[in-house]
């Protein structure tokens, strides 16, 4: 049986990396980056793919328009300064993370627009209705969250924006929608199932525990998906009954 070999800094990489106003983006690499529908917007490869798949499953190609996907630590910034001498501060803070503290630079955040002749970049409008409703419903089938609901703002730190949707993978979408969890109670939930002991079953497929940071050496015993938590440790997936 082979072995996955984990170190210290890798707890800043990976699909579950919570990026917020405590926790900055810290991977040192540039993620590797894929178009999303051919256009200029970029995603890491994986989320690029199931988000194609996602716009595909409600016929949203057309309707729903990537407006901001990845973004260098240059491009927060000057979005964060724009945004700043445009609105304010207060209205900023509210909408743009910090540079070196927002998800976009991760690779893994999107957002979304309803297809117009204007779309605002900051605040796109995508509605609960049509099609954009249709892409809400089964995002979390495909590994999106809606990273920023409205009545979790005192947690994550960011006003509610209904067009800002995060890769994580599934089966963690799935648990956090239904929870109705944000990424950092999440994360924060999963420390409570320690690697080794009794993890969190989902759906008896799936097994989800806690791994503390550290070097360490796995057996590969169905390990399907292994993902720091950009915090203090990892957050490992297996398939159950193997
Ligand atoms: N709009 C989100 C919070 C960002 O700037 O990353
Ligand atoms: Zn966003």
């Amino acid at each position: 049986m082979s072995r996955i070999f984990l170190t210290e800094n890798d707890v800043f990489k990976g699909d579950l990396i919570l990026v917020n106003e405590y926790y900055p983006v810290r991977e040192a690499e540039a993620p590797e980056l894929t178009a999303v529908n051919g256009s200029e917007i970029t995603l890491k490869r994986t989320a690029a793919l199931q988000l194609e798949l996602a716009l595909a499953a409600v016929n949203g190609r057309t309707g729903i328009t990537p407006v901001s996907g990845y973004r260098s630590m240059e491009e927060q910034q000057s979005i964060w300064n724009g945004c700043l001498s445009e609105s304010g501060i207060e209205f900023t803070e509210k909408y743009v993370a910090k540079p070196a503290h927002s998800e976009h630079q991760t690779g893994l955040a999107i957002d979304l627009g309803e297809t117009r002749e204007h779309i605002d970049f900051v605040r796109p409008d995508f509605p609960d209705g049509g099609v954009c409703g249709k892409f809400k419903r089964i995002a979390a089938k495909y590994g999106f969250i809606l990273r920023y609901p409205h009545d979790k703002e005192h947690i994550t730190g960011i006003a509610y924006e209904p067009w800002h949707f995060r890769y994580v993978g599934a089966p963690h979408t799935e648990i956090i929608t239904e929870n109705g969890f944000v990424l950092e109670e999440y994360t924060e939930y999963i420390k409570s199932f320690g690697y080794g002991k009794k993890p969190l079953g989902f759906q008896g497929k799936y097994e989800i525990s806690y791994l503390e940071a550290g070097d360490h050496s796995l057996e590969d015993d169905g390990i399907i998906g292994v993902s720091g938590n950009n915090r203090d440790g990892f957050i490992i997936t297996k398939r159950s009954g193997l």
